[in-house]
């Protein structure tokens, strides 16, 4: 139920930038281990050499019927062999953004900046899953994970580079951009 991004020392994923794009950055560490568990365990003492941040995928807000359709023909799922490259961009929203209604929210993300409607056609190649923690009382309000083949990686810079843009975007307060290649083992 709670995935957990934990930046530091070990794990699954090599991190190859971190970028501060809005906002309070967090510290450069070197790997990055996802992991899933029924609880999250409080970390001892914060620690200078790791982060960590938890989300939980949820139901939808703003994506209605015929996008759901549209959008479960065209996705891929997490996990796929060749997508060896991933990111995760946690992503704060302004105290103006949460103030508005939902129907006002909608109109913002789909009416003015369409989010889906010009994000669909990086569909299959760029796998996606949206994770939330504005109610765990984490310092971001989503945790986003992208995974790509290598081949797609400059896709992938137009669809961030689009959605940033956006009128959206204007009420995203702090981002930060992980990117990450899969630790291959070697015999
Ligand atoms: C692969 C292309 C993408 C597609 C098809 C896509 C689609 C969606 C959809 C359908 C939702 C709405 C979920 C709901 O109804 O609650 C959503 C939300 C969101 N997406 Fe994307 N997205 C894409 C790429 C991105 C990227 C690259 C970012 C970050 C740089 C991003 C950040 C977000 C955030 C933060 C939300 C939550 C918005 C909110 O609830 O206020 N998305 N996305």
């Amino acid at each position: 139920m709670f995935r957990t991004f934990r930046g530091g020392q070990s794990g699954g994923w090599r991190v190859t930038s971190m970028s501060p794009v809005t906002g309070e950055p967090l510290p450069f560490m070197p790997a990055l281990s996802v992991t899933d568990g029924e609880a999250v365990a409080l970390p001892l003492v914060p620690s200078r050499n790791a982060w960590r941040l938890v989300g939980v995928p949820s139901n939808l807000r703003y994506t209605e019927r015929a996008e759901k359709q549209q959008l479960e023909s065209v996705q891929a799922g997490l996990g796929r062999l060749e997508a060896t490259s991933a990111a995760l961009i946690p992503i704060r929203k302004s105290a103006a953004w949460w103030e508005l209604t939902q129907e006002e929210r909608r109109k913002i993300f789909e009416d003015r900046s369409h989010h889906i409607a010009s994000s669909m056609r990086f569909l299959p190649a760029i796998a996606r899953q949206l994770y939330h923690c504005r109610d765990l009382g984490e310092p971001f309000d989503f945790l986003t994970w992208f995974e790509f083949s290598p081949a797609h990686a400059s896709l992938f810079e137009e669809l961030v580079g689009m959605l940033r843009r956006t009128e959206e975007w204007s009420y995203v307060e702090r981002e930060l951009d992980v990117r990450v290649v899969k630790e291959v083992l070697s015999a």
